[in-house]
């Protein structure tokens, strides 16, 4: 049986794995080859640790890592499953988890950032709810450098 709950640090060396792989299968060849090139495995081992208080983990029933969202405030930053786990329902499941926590916190609204070429992020957005708002060009700092990744903006009411 799945379980979403809160991550602990122990949780965050297998969520910096699926980062990086759902990473690529969601951004490469949608945004700047720099930007590709820095998201190796080791960045996102020295970007996911700190950000513990921020995630709610997905895990079997064996304590397989399934995905996990990040919410700060009321941006829905991170939504990513494992390969195996897509198209199972553990995303739709942490997407209203991570609504929950938006809604929690007292917005009306949650919104989000995908790439414009992830269409199938952008499905899953559609299906639940979300709204394509139009382009947001997102300011994203890697490796020293600076990258404008092209995005599109999604709402959704809660
Ligand atoms: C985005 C993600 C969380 C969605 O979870 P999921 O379990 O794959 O989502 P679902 O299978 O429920 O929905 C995906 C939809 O896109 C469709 N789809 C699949 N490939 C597609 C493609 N290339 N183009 C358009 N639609 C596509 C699926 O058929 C499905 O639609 P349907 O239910 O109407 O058939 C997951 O795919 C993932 O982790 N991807 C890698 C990381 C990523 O891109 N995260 C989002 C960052 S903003």
């Amino acid at each position: 049986m799945t379980s979403i709950r809160p991550a602990e640090p122990a949780d965050m060396a297998p969520v910096a794995d699926l980062w990086h792989e759902g990473w690529h299968d969601g951004h490469a060849g949608h945004v700047p080859d720099g930007l590709t090139a820095a998201r190796t495995l080791a960045a996102f081992h020295e970007r996911t640790p700190p950000r513990v208080g921020d995630t709610v983990v997905a895990v079997a029933g064996d304590g397989t890592l399934l995905g996990f969202v990040m919410v700060v405030g009321d941006e829905v930053e991170q939504v990513f499953v494992s390969r195996a786990a897509r198209g199972t329902g553990v995303a739709a499941d942490l997407l209203a988890e991570a609504c929950a926590r938006v809604a929690a916190a007292g917005h009306d609204a949650a919104w989000l950032a995908v790439v414009a070429g992830n269409a199938r992020a952008r499905r899953f957005y559609e299906k639940h709810g979300w709204t394509d708002e139009g382009d947001l060009p997102y300011e994203v700092t890697a490796g020293g450098e600076t990258y404008v990744s092209p995005c599109r903006r999604y709402v959704r009411a809660l």
